[in-house]
Formats: C-alpha cells, sequence, structure tokens
C-alpha cells in the first residue's frame, strides 16, 4: 500500500487530531503517502483532498475539534455520492482509508469497503457508545468537561442551598451522565437506557435536604428528556425550586486529555499498521487495555450497553 488518506467524520471529539497526527506520521515513517481529506465524506464527494507531510500534523496533537474538520453528509448516504467519493479517491490513486468517527462514519466506510477501498475505522465519538471498544476517543475529555461543571455549580449550589439539573449530552446512551454523575458525586443521573423514576429521584433529593445537604445534583443525559421537564417533575412532587444547566457542546470542545491523546495516538498508529498489513473492515478497539482489532460489520451491528452496575453504584453513592 502507498497512498492513504485519513477523514474525521460526525460529531467532533476532542483527540481526533492525536489520531490524525499518528496516521499520518506513521504512514510516512513507512514511506507511505498520506492525503488528508477536509470536511468527512463531504469533502471526499467534493475532492477536497490534500496531501500532507509532517509538518502538517504539527501543533496540533493539544488542540479540541479537528483540523481536518468534520461533517454529517447527506449526500453520501445516496448511491450517487459514494460514487462521487470513490472515484476521488480512485482518481487519487489511495487504496486504504482512515475513518475516524461514530458508528455512522463506519457504515460509510462499510459502503466504500463494498466497492473495493480498504477501509479502517478508528472509533472517535465523546459519547462512548461504540460496540466493540472499552473506550471512544474524547470522552474522557468529555467527562472531565463535566465534571469541571459539576464542580464549579456546586460552589454555588452549596452557596445558595440550591438543587441543579444539569443536562448532558447522550441522546441514546448514558456513558456520559453515568461516568461523570460518579465522578462529580451526583444526587441522581437520569440515562436513556432506564426509564425515569421521578419519584425515586424526588424521594432521594428530599432525604438529601432532610439530612442537612446543602446542594443536590441531578445528571440528566439529552435523550430522556430536557433538564426543564425533570424540574417540571421535581417541582410537582416536592414544590422544590431548581436551577437548570444544559452543558451542550461545552462538553465536546477544549484540550484532550492525556487519556484521549495516548489512546488516539495507538489507536492512529495501528489503523495504519493493518492497512500495511492489507487488512480491512476492522476498527481499532481498546480491550483489557489492549489495542485489538473488530470487524466494522461487528461493531455496528451491535449496541454497547452501559455497565449496569455503574447504575447502581451511583446511587449507593448518593444515599
Ligand atoms: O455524537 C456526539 C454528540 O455530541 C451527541 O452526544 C449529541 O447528541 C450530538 O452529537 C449533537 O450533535 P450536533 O453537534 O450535530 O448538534
Amino acid at each position: 500500500m502507498k497512498r492513504i488518506a485519513v477523514l474525521t467524520s460526525g460529531g467532533d471529539a476532542p483527540g481526533m487530531n492525536s489520531a490524525v497526527r499518528a496516521v499520518a506520521r506513521t504512514g510516512m515513517f513507512y514511506n507511505m503517502e498520506v492525503y488528508g481529506i477536509r470536511s468527512g465524506y463531504k469533502g471526499l464527494i467534493d475532492n477536497d483532498i490534500f496531501k500532507m507531510n509532517l509538518s502538517s500534523v504539527g501543533d496540533i496533537i493539544q488542540r479540541g475539534g479537528t483540523f481536518l474538520f468534520t461533517a454529517r453528509s447527506e449526500e453520501f448516504m445516496t448511491p450517487e455520492g459514494r460514487k462521487k467519493a470513490f472515484n476521488n479517491l480512485l482518481n487519487e490513486g489511495i487504496d486504504g482509508l482512515v475513518v475516524i468517527g461514530g458508528d455512522g462514519s463506519f457504515r460509510g466506510a462499510l459502503e466504500l469497503e463494498k466497492m473495493g477501498v480498504k477501509v479502517i475505522g478508528v472509533p472517535g465519538t465523546i459519547d462512548n457508545d461504540i460496540f466493540g471498544t472499552e473506550y471512544t476517543i474524547g470522552f474522557d475529555t468529555a467527562v472531565n468537561n463535566v465534571i469541571g461543571s459539576i464542580d464549579k455549580i456546586r460552589d454555588t449550589a452549596t452557596s445558595h442551598e440550591r438543587i441543579f439539573i444539569i443536562e448532558v449530552m447522550g441522546r441514546n446512551s448514558g456513558w456520559i451522565a453515568l461516568k461523570s454523575g460518579i465522578s462529580g458525586g451526583a444526587e441522581s443521573v437520569l440515562i436513556p437506557e432506564i426509564s425515569p423514576d421521578y419519584d425515586l429521584m424526588s424521594e432521594r433529593i428530599a432525604r438529601g435536604i432532610t439530612r442537612g445537604k446543602r446542594h443536590s445534583i441531578i445528571i440528566v443525559a439529552e435523550g430522556v428528556a430536557s433538564a426543564y421537564e425533570v424540574a417540571e417533575e421535581l417541582k410537582k412532587r416536592t414544590e422544590l425550586e431548581s436551577r437548570v444547566v444544559v452543558l451542550g457542546h461545552t462538553q465536546r470542545g477544549g484540550a484532550p486529555s492525556a487519556n484521549d491523546r495516548y489512546l488516539s495516538a495507538k489507536m492512529g498508529y495501528t489503523a495504519v499498521q493493518y492497512l500495511r498489513e492489507g487488512k480491512s473492515g476492522l476498527m481499532t478497539a481498546l480491550v483489557g487495555g489492549e489495542i485489538v482489532g473488530i470487524t466494522l460489520k461487528e461493531s455496528v451491528e451491535n449496541k454497547k450497553d452501559i455497565d449496569i452496575n455503574d447504575y447502581d453504584i451511583a446511587a449507593l453513592l448518593a444515599i
């Protein structure tokens, strides 16, 4: 394999830059030509492809976002769009592609593979909802961002003796809510995987106040309900007032954590090794501390569950 390309697709995630750098530098170490594709599959369709050199990826390891930019491409969903994308790769003589993104991006990669491109996926999404890998790139930083916010909110919550309802990302997945809820010491965590028990949540908050807690933090994943709705449910049951904070896209920005940079570097490096070995249709996955390859097909066809023990631990620690 002589020419490879790399793109980032779907929601950006802190650590993607470190992954791109690792792909580029590893490829160049082995005398490959490495191309960057801007704005994901959209850029592939528009032929926004450029040859990188060693310094193209200099000074990006510490930056959030993705210097290759990203997009969610409607056109790539169509056979015509995919044909254009494929032809552009063909014209550039690119025979291997590394796709850094989430499961939608991997479905796209599998379509390109059917057309004859060798593809390797690198899981990059703050949601940590990719089957087959214990962690995805960006999750650790997002959780750290949430914890940073919880800590700040706690200062003002305690000062005023207030309840705060903090909405975090996760339309279908409670990973961010659960990990930041446990790590940030939340009184209650609501996740999409378990239907919300507002009575239990309200009892727990009321009990905490009775025993003298000066603040209460409820974490709600966006897929459950809006934080404003949760505030209403609490009010109906307890008459208690609360304040709402929607963290939104602040969770996705900022410098990647050491864990995300390290994971990205190793996954990017491994992705190129797989291409060198002639492999395709694999995703780099973290399993038991090692980077291994699992098939993209298996990954996209399965749903990654939350650890139900974590849900119980979050509740237990909040008594
Ligand atoms: O998939 C990552 C994610 O940040 C989700 O947590 C969130 O639901 C979604 O993207 C938001 O998408 P957008 O940035 O397109 O609004």
